[in-house]
């Protein structure tokens, strides 16, 4: 199934893959020592990274250096026109905060840059496409770590890069006139969304979504820019160097090759927001979300810009008209904890503006804050969290590393005494524990043939770059899913059940004895103590890991974030249901009398029952007077 070229691996490669195997056949005791020396180089990275060119991670699109830097203008310039005027609506400032604008200067993506280099050659080429895109169109970037980035290019995913995108799939009436020749020129122009594979017009002559502005600048008008395909050109990441099979796994490709294909749903998964929205309701005809998102445009919804750029009535330009439906460049999503990294790295950047940040800060949790309502129940002793996600893609969504949403129970009594705690979060250790509740996130993993191929286990894996296995996903999909339709599109559930249509999740927690109320909140955090650790532990090549782990200290460790709280009032049981199976029965017979008998020993038998369910009479006792009313509730239920 593996597809690598193994004829470069070295004679380690050879010995960990066939070691094992001879071992088996002669059937003899392995000498300890050769054991624990096979042990060590199937764990370490003697083969890694992986001899990778640039042109396995080759897409296409606009290529490196085919846009003159002379006619991309910088953020400032637009300033001058698009900013400076409203710090809440207008297009300069509210970009100036969100993470787009400091994805070239994002501390957690060049720990994780890194390691994917130390993992395989020359892909960090491939992550700059999408993160710091100014380098590569305009040839600046010619080296995959990141070292010869400039001022300009920290500046991100900015204002002229993305109003200089050409929608690649030409349809004429609807396209822009222009874009034929641009598209013609190309010498691969992309079939598909995602994957960085972008064109962009090289007189960088502007694009925007309105017919007929009062621009005193060249101007094109693109229906592109309304659309979410728009998005989905980044935000849709495949690792191209791993193919789909026919049986549906992945595997790698042969090395040196370019992919066998560009349709990035054949493509290893590693950020599926555009599918995931592609294939919801919310492109279907859209979804009423009764003003929970959108700003003016009304309550119905349907693309990635209605929620994460929503209508203002405002002006985008100082001396232009007021627009009832002005979109905000918000991109508020969900990562405040890395505004701060940001702002904890690179606070003295003259670029860096702590309060468009701490504007863009407010708003990510506010997006948080919207993006899951709870439905609370109890059914007998369990209570039931139904945790609905409100979002257009997966609860949570994008990168995959790190980021989770769990469901935190605290029973009380009713003395307002703490009873339990189910995902309970110790903030001294920076530690959530796991085993006592559910956490929604997306794990990948290892295939034996890339466990070979690589020297690692295989399994669970932290190497995102050489992952060719789902191993866990169990996101919340959104409204509109359907299993067949996701698992074609590469973003199945794994390891979990939804029906089709299921938009949210239901997960149970047995309440404790005398528990009279519960507390439920769902929280979300994407810098996790493991994540973070790991990215510092596992660098042996720079020092990312321990610039990102340094701020993440300083910044209170990736702290969770409270999305959405309930309380539920908890009714006790049934008189004479002894043992909390929610009905009265034969089966209650023996503890009935034991805890009559032997309170101390009902206690320890049933230890989330409760014995005043022997108090059939009510009178607040458990006594032999309670004998005559339990019978009949036995003969007469
Ligand atoms: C000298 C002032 C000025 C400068 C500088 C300027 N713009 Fe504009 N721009 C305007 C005005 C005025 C409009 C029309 C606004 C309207 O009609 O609402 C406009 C319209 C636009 C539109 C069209 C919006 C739509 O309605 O479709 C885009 C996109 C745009 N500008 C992008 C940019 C970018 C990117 C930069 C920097 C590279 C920039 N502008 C620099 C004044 C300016
Ligand atoms: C990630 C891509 C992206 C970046 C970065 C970006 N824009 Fe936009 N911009 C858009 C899209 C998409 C729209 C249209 C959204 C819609 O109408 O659905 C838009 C709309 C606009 C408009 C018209 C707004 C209106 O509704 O009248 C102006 C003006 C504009 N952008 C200027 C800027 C300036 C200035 C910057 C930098 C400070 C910038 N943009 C950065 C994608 C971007
Ligand atoms: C119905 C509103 C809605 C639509 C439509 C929507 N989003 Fe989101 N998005 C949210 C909310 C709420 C969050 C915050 C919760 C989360 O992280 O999932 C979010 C989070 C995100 C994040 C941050 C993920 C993370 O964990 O860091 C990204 C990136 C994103 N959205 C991109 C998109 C793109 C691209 C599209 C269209 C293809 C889109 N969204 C469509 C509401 C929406
Ligand atoms: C040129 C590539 C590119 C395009 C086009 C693009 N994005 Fe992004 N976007 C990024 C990158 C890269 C990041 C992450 C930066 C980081 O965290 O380091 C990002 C981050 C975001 C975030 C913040 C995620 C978080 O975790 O909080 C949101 C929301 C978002 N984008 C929405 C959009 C929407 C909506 C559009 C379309 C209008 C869009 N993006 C178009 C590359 C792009
Ligand atoms: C096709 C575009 C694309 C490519 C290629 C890409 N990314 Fe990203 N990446 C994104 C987008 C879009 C986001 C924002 C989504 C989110 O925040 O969840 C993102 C988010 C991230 C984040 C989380 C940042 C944060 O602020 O939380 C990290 C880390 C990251 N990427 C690392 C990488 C590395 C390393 C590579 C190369 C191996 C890479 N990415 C390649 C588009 C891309």
């Amino acid at each position: 199934m593996c597809a690598i070229d193994r004829s470069r691996s070295d004679p380690v490669a050879s010995a960990n893959s066939h070691g094992p195997r001879s071992m088996s056949v002669s059937g003899r005791q392995v000498p300890l020592i050769i054991a624990i020396g096979l042990a060590l180089t199937s764990h370490g990275w003697a083969q890694l990274p992986l001899p990778t060119t640039l042109g396995d991670f080759h897409v296409p699109g606009t290529q490196v250096g085919d846009v003159s830097p002379t006619v991309m203008q910088s953020p400032s310039d637009c300033r001058n026109c698009h900013g400076n005027f409203d710090a809440q609506n207008d297009p300069y400032a509210t970009w100036k905060g969100s993470l787009m604008s400091h994805a070239g200067r994002d501390p957690l993506f060049y720990a994780q840059m890194s390691l994917a280099n130390q993992d395989a050659q020359n892909v960090g080429y491939y992550c700059l496409r999408c993160h710091v895109p100014q380098s590569i169109v305009t040839g600046h970037a010619n080296q995959a770590d990141g070292s010869t980035l400039n001022a300009h290019d920290r500046r991100g995913v900015d204002c002229h890069f993305c109003h200089s995108m050409v929608d690649p799939i030409y349809t004429p009436g609807v396209s822009p006139p222009e874009d034929a020749a641009i598209l013609a020129a190309l010498t691969d122009v992309p079939q598909f969304f995602g994957n960085a594979m972008f064109v962009l017009d090289p007189s960088a002559t502007r694009r925007g979504p309105r017919p007929d502005p009062s621009a005193p600048h060249e101007f094109i008008e693109s229906p592109f820019h309304r659309r979410g395909a728009f998005c989905g050109t980044c935000h849709d990441v495949g690792n191209v160097a791993v193919t789909r099979q026919p049986d549906g796994s992945y595997a790698y490709n042969t090395i040196g090759a370019p992919s066998p294909t560009s349709d990035p749903w054949m493509q290893y998964p590693l950020e599926r927001t555009y599918t995931e929205w592609k294939l919801s309701a919310f492109n279907q005809g859209g979804v009423d979300m009764g003003g929970r998102f959108g700003g003016t445009i009304g309550p119905v919804i349907h693309t990635c810009q209605d929620c994460h750029m929503p209508a203002a009535a405002a002006k985008s330009c100082f001396f232009g008209p007021t627009h009832g439906d002005m979109r905000r460049h918000d991109f508020a999503g969900a990562s405040a904890q890395v505004l701060d990294l940001v702002l904890e790295v690179f606070g003295g950047d003259p670029e860096v503006d702590a309060a468009s940040i701490g504007v863009a800060r407010a708003k990510a949790v506010s997006m948080l804050e919207r993006a899951a309502s709870i439905d609370l129940a109890q059914d007998c002793r369990r209570l039931r969290v139904r945790t609905i996600n409100e979002t257009g893609h997966k609860l949570p969504t994008g990168h995959i590393e790190g980021r989770r949403v769990w469901v935190n129970v605290r029973f009380f009594d009713a003395q307002n005494a703490l009873l339990r705690e189910n995902g309970g979060y110790d903030m001294a250790e920076a530690e959530l524990d796991e085993r006592t509740t559910v956490v929604y996130e997306m794990f990948v993993g290892l295939s034996e043939a890339a466990a070979a191929a690589t020297g690692l286990p295989a399994g669970f894996s932290t190497h995102m770059a050489l992952a060719d296995t789902i191993w866990k996903d169990n996101r919340i999909p959104p409204r509109g899913f359907t299993n067949a339709a996701f698992e074609a599109g590469g973003a199945p559930v794994v390891g979990h059940n939804y029906a089709d249509g299921q938009y949210w999740d239901d997960s149970f927690f047995a309440a404790p004895h005398r528990a009279a109320r519960a507390d439920v909140t769902i929280y979300y955090q994407n810098t996790p103590r493991s994540y973070i650790e790991h990215l510092r532990d596992a660098n042996h090549s720079d020092d990312w890991g321990d610039i990102l782990h340094a701020a993440w200290v300083a910044t209170g460790r990736g702290a969770p974030i409270a999305m959405v709280s309930g309380t539920l009032m908890l009714s006790t049981g049934l008189p004479g249901d002894m043992n909390c199976d929610c009905t009265v029965n034969n089966f209650d017979i023996d503890p009935f009398v034991m805890a009559l008998v032997y309170p101390e020993s009902y206690a320890e038998a049933f230890p989330h029952c409760d014995i005043l369910a022997a108090d059939v009479d009510g009178d607040g006792l458990v006594t032999n007077f309670d004998i005559d009313p339990f019978v009949q509730l036995l003969l007469n239920p």
